[in-house]
């Protein structure tokens, strides 16, 4: 059976992307999914190729037993959009971006990532760059609530649940 594989895409991929790939990650271990499903994060720019995700969104996971420094920072390429099913903007800019570079033929989905968790308002995840500390743990509220969302969604549509 073919794995499914989910990208998510923010900016600058140190703060809310990196966040979405570990939280997802830790949920996909935890139901034991971790053969079926793999899990990546890209940024729609070339900033900070290469670094570890931003101290804060590391020091804001941790705290919530999520592990973000083993991850590195990377630009989305064309290749992304064979490769991946499920490919996440943090934000509508992210996902203008997206769609600008996506192949005509892409079948995959492309869209929204806080939709999943179904609340409603608001739709995008607030870059916490320039912010304080606490923008990060908000960022980790709604990126948990958004990974759940996800993974159900999946699973149903698998017919794994
Ligand atoms: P991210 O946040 O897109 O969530 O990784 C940002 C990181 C860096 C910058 C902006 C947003 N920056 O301007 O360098």
């Amino acid at each position: 059976m073919d794995k499914v594989k989910v990208l998510f895409v923010c900016l600058g991929n140190i703060c809310r992307s990196p966040t979405a790939h570990g939280v997802f990650q830790h949920l996909v271990s935890e139901r034991g999914l971790s053969q079926q499903i793999d899990v990546d994060s890209a940024g729609t720019s070339d900033w900070h190729i290469g670094r570890s995700p931003d101290s804060r969104a590391q020091a804001a996971a941790l705290q919530r037993g999520c592990d973000l420094s083993a991850l590195s920072a990377r630009q989305v390429s064309s290749a992304d959009f064979y490769d991946f099913d499920y490919i996440l903007a943090m934000d509508n800019q992210n996902l203008q971006d997206l769609e600008q570079v996506s192949p005509a033929g892409f079948s995959g989905y492309l869209e929204l990532f806080l939709p999943y968790g179904n609340i409603g308002e608001p739709r995008e995840v607030p870059d916490p760059y320039y912010g304080g500390e606490q923008g990060f743990d908000q960022v980790l509220d709604m990126v948990e609530l958004a990974s759940t969302g996800l993974l159900n969604h999946i699973c149903k549509r698998q017919g794994w649940s």
